[in-house]
């Protein structure tokens, strides 16, 4: 068990894995904590797609064309449901916030087992929706790839800080 602050300052986005397989019962922890993250009115309107690589390749190279994106045993896809989710008075949805969190949940847990995550949001949607049969409401939101890195973290580019946040002395 790390320390949160370890945690975060650990995660980084993965664009190399081994083949090495992820223990049953180290997945089953990461999407059980993923499921515990806060969502708006408690709706969860979300669904993981748990995907093994082995043998989709070509499919999963139709929705993000990176060697890298189909060499880990496993690929997770959020997706919002769309009619599920909280809508604020003004119109505004709270779908991708809510998968967003999920989504961060997850990637944390599994670096706190050692394995590696990288968002991705820039994957083909409609190819997506087709080769994992989603059905119209159940939209991909963003994917990872989930497994052990074969690359090594490099140093964090960040704006700093100060431009970042602003403290309101009223
Ligand atoms: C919502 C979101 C979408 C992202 N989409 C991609 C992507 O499609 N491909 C990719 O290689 N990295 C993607 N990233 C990773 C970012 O480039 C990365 O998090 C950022 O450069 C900071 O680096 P770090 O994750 O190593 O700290 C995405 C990150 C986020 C949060």
């Amino acid at each position: 068990m790390t320390d949160v602050h370890e945690l975060v300052a650990q995660r980084y986005s993965v664009r190399a894995y081994k083949p090495d397989p992820v223990a049953e019962e180290d997945l089953e922890q990461i999407v059980q904590d993923a499921c515990l993250a806060p969502t708006a009115a408690n709706r969860q309107p979300f669904q993981l797609i748990v995907i093994h690589t082995g043998g989709h390749t070509e499919e999963l190279r139709r929705i993000y064309d990176r060697g890298w994106f189909v060499q880990a045993p496993i690929v997770i896809c959020a997706c919002a449901v769309l009619g599920e989710s909280w809508v604020r008075s003004d119109g505004k949805n709270y779908a991708d916030v809510d998968v967003a969190i999920v989504m961060d949940h997850l990637i944390l847990s599994a670096t706190n087992c050692g394995l590696g995550t990288c968002w991705i949001g820039a994957f083909d949607r409609d190819a997506a929706c087709e080769v994992l049969g989603l059905p119209d409401g159940v939209e991909p939101i963003a994917f990872t790839p989930l497994g052990y890195a074969a690359d090594e973290p490099r140093p964090k580019r960040r704006k700093p800080v100060s431009e970042l946040v602003r403290y309101e002395r009223w």
